[in-house]
């Protein structure tokens, strides 16, 4: 008698955990929203360091400019640091500095000359690569650029295919500033932490 009554209540036990686990599961498929997951599981393992050194050609004279103003405030053409001005850009990125170097990528995205106090830009820019196992990949740029200034550093703030999670910063140097055309190529290292 007893023997029975525990296989009872055993039977019904589980039957219990299987109409609950099918209940969350059920909820889980229809109203799913988040859960945590293991990074491992991912393909997050180690994260790395990676330097990158390459040339950023901006063209803003000729037939075929790379840099294109868009914007630009009533005052702009009165100020000495062109504040006001927003620009579009699709500037190739190359190993070396000769503009028929071997292209790597390109910088794509918007800036504008954000100070009052010197030629200083907002970047606002995807680094979008094209070579080797890195094409497809983009790092993503938010920062500030004192143009006129030796050294500026910019923020990696992101990217995506082989840089998800990425975080670093941008070094960049003016290597060639023509002050008739404005053309420029600047030498860039980068760093990122990534996986
Ligand atoms: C500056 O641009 C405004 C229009 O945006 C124009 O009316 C003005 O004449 C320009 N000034 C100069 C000095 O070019
Ligand atoms: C980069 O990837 C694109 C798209 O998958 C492909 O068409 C192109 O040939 C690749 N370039 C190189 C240099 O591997
Ligand atoms: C600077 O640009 C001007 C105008 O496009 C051009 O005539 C000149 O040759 C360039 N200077 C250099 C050093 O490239």
């Amino acid at each position: 008698m007893a023997k029975a009554f525990q296989t009872t209540t055993l039977n019904l036990l589980i039957s219990l955990t299987f109409f609950f686990s099918f209940l969350i599961l059920t909820t889980a498929n229809d109203e799913y929203y988040n859960s945590v997951v293991q990074r491992k599981r991912q393909g997050f393992k180690r994260e790395k360091l990676t330097h990158f050194h390459f040339y950023f050609h901006d063209t803003v004279s000729g037939k075929k400019p790379t840099n294109v103003k868009v914007a630009e405030a009533p005052t702009t053409n009165t100020s000495s640091t062109f504040f006001g001005m927003v620009a579009v850009l699709d500037d190739p990125l190359t190993v070396g500095p000769e503009p028929t170097s071997k292209q790597v990528g390109r910088a794509q995205g918007i800036v504008a000359a954000t100070s009052q106090s010197d030629v200083g830009l907002l970047m606002t820019l995807n680094y979008i690569f094209t070579e080797g196992k890195y094409n497809g990949s983009s790092l993503s740029i938010l920062g500030h650029n004192s143009i006129l200034w030796a050294l500026r550093e910019m923020p990696v703030v992101g990217g995506t295919g082989l840089f998800r999670f990425a975080r670093g910063y941008a070094l960049a140097k003016t290597y060639m500033f023509n002050a008739t055309s404005f053309d420029a190529i600047v030498e860039y290292d980068v760093y990122v932490l990534h996986y």
